[in-house]
Formats: structure tokens, sequence, C-alpha cells
């Protein structure tokens, strides 16, 4: 059963913000080990080049929208800056084309990259010690480390199928409340989810709004990975799908134009739970907690972000359309080198075939922890991430997430023909 960890006293949240570190030590102990670990996009997209004709470009419209001059405008931009940002209103817009999103620039924080937008989040809707934060586990990791060094307790849930979702969360509700403790957040992924690749069906991401509507928890919808999306028609964001004014939007352009920008944002709902001055009074406690941690957003990042905005017509789809096919043809690699190497899928190994996004998991028949990793990234030359590495608790020890996003077909092939050496010498499976 899930248990709430108390980050004071037990173990799991130290030892939680050491997987980093570890990972970090292997990958440059092992060099030649080939890497499905990190979950990086792939850098072949990057075009920090052209970042002196983004910023030229945004210089124009800034200076035009604020009645400046040119050397004004760059005067203005290379000081310090509004806390919220100056690149709201082009945020809007693209999120508008691209996402189906409604908002106006007043609703827009931009942050630090998504991390700090969750940082901002967490500690602002968790201020007193009985405030806890519900997540599915296992779950992404920097919303772990937020939580930890913050010193919020997360309380997990575990959830295989999306038709028990709501049932787990209300459990893990009723569970906290009944030690005490308040829960004010959800945090979730509902596309292409980080570390599972699953994403949630329409009707489950409409029973979670009307749950956390009626107990007035905000749903922290991260959704870095939602414009890098295979097949079938886009799910609506749970922002979109959200009537009741508790769902808050964290977006990122860290996968879509490259992580150095550290850009991303929080989108706040225009009526807090019905009500208009509680969105105003957490906006401006989000731009207080964020004006003596940050200050602001640095503004050359914001500027190139914005010159590519302008340059794109406010929609990233075009940019994001090269880098999903190299993505989606990864992920065909590699489903392709398990089923080679491992036979169809569910008869040794189970795994599942995410829509979009950068990761995949598998489920093993033994158990695969730190210790397995090390052994596989010495012994066999390849590098996977332990799902328990994930975990809010001690399950999901017979998993691995395989990221598929900054390594090429050939790499793929090899690698899994590694892991499968691997597997086999771990614990022979029957033909
Ligand atoms: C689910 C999820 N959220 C947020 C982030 C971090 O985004 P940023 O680089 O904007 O801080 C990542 C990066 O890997 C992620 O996987």
């Amino acid at each position: 059963m899930s248990e709430i960890i108390d980050v004071k006293t037990q173990q799991p949240a130290s030892s939680r913000l050491q997987v980093m570190n570890f990972l970090n030590e292997i990958a440059e102990k092992y060099p030649r080990a080939i890497s499905f670990a990190s979950g990086r996009p792939a850098e072949r997209f990057f075009d920090l080049q052209s970042s002196g004709e983004h910023i030229s470009h945004f210089i124009q419209h800034f200076a035009e929208t604020n009645r400046l001059g040119v050397d004004a405008a760059f005067n203005r931009l290379a000081q310090y800056g509004r806390t919220n940002g100056i690149i709201n209103s082009l945020i809007s817009r693209q999120i508008a084309n691209d996402e189906k999103i409604d908002c106006n620039a007043d609703q827009v924080i931009v942050t630090a990259g998504c991390q700090e937008a969750m940082d901002l989040c967490l500690t602002t809707l968790c201020p007193d010690p009985k405030d806890v934060v519900l997540a599915r586990t296992p779950t992404y990791i920097g919303i772990t480390g937020v939580a930890d060094l913050n010193g919020i307790p997360l309380v997990p849930f575990e959830c295989t199928r999306p038709e028990e979702f709501v049932t787990e969360l209300r459990a893990a509700t009723v569970r906290a409340e009944n030690q005490g403790l308040r829960p004010r957040a959800l945090y979730l992924i509902p596309d292409f989810d980080n570390p599972t690749g699953a994403s949630l069906p329409r009707e489950t991401r409409e029973e979670i709004i009307e749950f956390c509507a009626a107990k007035e928890i905000v749903v922290l919808e991260d959704n870095p990975y939602g414009l890098f999306r295979f097949e079938e028609a886009p799910i609506p964001t749970m922002f979109t799908l959200d009537r009741r004014g508790c769902v808050i939007y964290l977006g990122t352009y860290s996968k879509t134009i490259c992580p150095a920008l550290r850009v991303g944002y929080a989108i706040l709902p225009e009526r807090l739970f019905g009500k208009k001055d509680r969105s105003i009074l957490l906006m401006d406690q989000l731009s207080q907690a964020k004006s003596f941690g940050t200050v602001n957003t640095s503004q050359l990042a914001q500027a190139i972000v914005g010159g590519v905005l302008l340059k794109e017509n406010f929609s990233l789809a075009k940019i994001v359309s090269r880098t999903t096919q190299f993505y989606r043809t990864n992920r065909d690699t590699l489903i392709a080198a398990l089923g080679r190497e491992f036979g169809s899928n569910g008869r040794k190994l189970q795994w599942n075939i995410p829509a979009g996004g950068f990761f995949l998991t598998v489920t093993l028949p033994f158990e695969f922890t730190d210790k397995e990793a090390e052994i596989c990234a010495r012994d066999y030359e390849v590098l996977v991430m332990p799902l328990a590495f994930f975990s809010l608790n001690d399950s999901k020890h017979r998993g691995v997430r395989l990221a598929f996003s900054n390594t090429t077909s050939e790499f793929i092939s090899e690698g899994i023909s590694r892991f499968r050496r691997f597997v086999n010498d771990h614990q022979p499976i029957p033909a």
C-alpha cells in the first residue's frame, strides 16, 4: 500500500536526491555505455547560432510595444526586469495556437524553466507543515526534489489503469486527511508522462478536475512533452477542460527550443476555484516569492524565446514537426529492437508503446535497482534508469525507464541488444 513519506525523518527522501548524482557518476565512469538514461532533447535541432537574430527581432517588437527607441529598448532589456516576465502575451498567443489554451497575459508568470514554476507553486500552495502534495508514483524527479528540499510531504498513490486514477486519488486524500494533513495540490503529467510515457484519457482528466475542484486541491498540470505527439488526435489539456478554476498549467521551452534558455511558465486559472480575487492573490504570492528567488527570468533568454515566437507567427508547430518525426523514428526503432531481442511484447518482458514524448517503460521479471544499473553500465555498456528512482514508496523495483530522445537508431539497436544480454545473464528467461 502507498504510504506517506515524512521527508524530515525517513530515508527515501534523501536517497531520492542522490539519484541524479548517481547517474551522472556512472555515466562518467563508463563513458562507453550507450545511454537510455537521460531525457534530454536531441541536440541536432538546437539552433543557438540564430540567437542574435531572435533578439533583434524581439527588440523591434519590444521597442514598438513600449514606445522606445532601439537603444533604449536594449538598455531596458539589459536591466533588471519585470518579475512576472516580458513575453507573457507572446506565450499566451503561442499556447492558444498550439495547445488551444485560452488565457490572457495576466494569467502567465514566466519562470526560470518549469523547475522554478514547480518550486514557486509548491512553496506558495503549501506554506503550513500540514500541507501536502498528492502525486502518482512513480513520478518526475524534479517535483520530488522540490518537495523534499522544502520539507513538503508528498502523498503517493499507485495506479496502473486510468479508470482507477480517481479511486486511488480519493483514497490517498482520505489517508492524508485522516493523519491531519491537508492535500493542497496534485502534481501530474497527463501527456506522455515522465517516467512512464503513459497519457491520461479525457474522461479521467475530467473526473480528476471534478474531484479536485470539490476538494479545493490545485492540479499542477506539467506538460513539457505534449507537442511531441506521434499518433492519435490530441487530448485536450486539463487546463482547457477545467471549468472549475482548479488547474495551473506548467510549460517550458526546454524541449521545444532548448534547455539552456531556462524559460518556462505557469498559467493560473482566471478564477481560482471560481474566484477572481483568489487568482489575483495567488499570482501576487507567486510573484513575491519569485522576486526574492530569481528576481526575474533572464530577459536575454526571454528575448530569444520571444524572437522565436514572433518569427514562427506564434506557433511552434513547424519547429516541433521536425523533432517529432525524429523522436517517432527513435520510438519505432526502440519498439522494433525490443521485439527483436525479447520476442513479442508481454511474452518475456512487457513494455508500453507511448503515443508521444521521450520515454517508455519496460517491466522485468526481476528487481532492477542502482546495483543492477551499475552492473549493466560496467559489464554490458548500456545505461538504463531504474524505475525505482522515480518511486515515492518502495514499489516499482522491477521496471526501467528507457529514454529515446537524445540517441540514434544505431545506438538504440546496439543498446537493446546489450540490454538483452544483461537480462539473459541476470536471469535466463525460458525461450
Ligand atoms: C516532467 C518534466 N517537467 C519539467 C521538466 C523540466 O523542465 P525545465 O527544463 O523547464 O525546468 C522536465 C525535464 O526533464 C520534465 O521531464
